[in-house]
């Protein structure tokens, strides 16, 4: 029997090292009682981080009126996944989620096409072609408090000329 004996009940100067069942089940319970707190505190955090916040807001803004309006074409919003689209000093927001199982349409010359099964879109966002059962739909625009453009993806308008929003009307 060694006169000294570390933690584990290794004896340097022993060739065998041995550990003792009561060290072995010591150490068991230790490990086991901090992985049960590491799953516990994970569990935790992600119930209290909630998933609404990993989702962007429905009602955003698209910039100052005189910003928006000064840039005319079809912009592409990654984050939103939407396009913004400025013509003649109106402004409509259409979306880019394909209605078929919802891909993000790619903007083509003829509309806007989805790369998964093929679906397409006229400039309307109207759907002419593949599996996409519905048009594209077109998002409220309005003028917030801030006096910025404001966006609500929450309020959805089929109508596309009835999607256009101007400062003068
Ligand atoms: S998701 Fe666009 S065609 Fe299927």
């Amino acid at each position: 029997m060694p006169r000294y004996r570390n933690s584990l009940n290794v004896d340097k100067d022993n060739k065998d090292p041995s550990m003792t069942r009561r060290t072995f089940l010591s150490l068991l319970g230790v490990g086991a009682l901090v992985g049960a707190g590491h799953l516990v505190g994970a569990s935790l955090v992600g119930f209290l981080y909630p998933n609404a916040l990993k989702t962007p807001p429905s009602v955003f803004s698209i910039g100052r009126p005189k910003d928006v309006f000064a840039s005319e074409g079809r912009v592409f919003n990654p984050k939103q996944k939407c396009f913004i689209i400025v013509r003649s000093g109106k402004v409509r927001v259409q979306t880019a989620v394909c209605t078929h199982l919802g891909c993000t349409v790619n903007a083509v010359e003829t509309g806007f096409s989805c790369p998964c099964h093929g679906s397409t879109y006229d400039l309307e966002g109207l759907n002419t072609g593949g599996p996409a059962p519905s048009p594209l739909v077109y998002f409220q625009v309005f003028r917030g408090a801030s006096g910025e453009l404001m966006v609500d993806k929450s309020r959805a308008i089929n109508d596309p000329g009835a999607a256009w929003y101007s400062e003068t009307a």
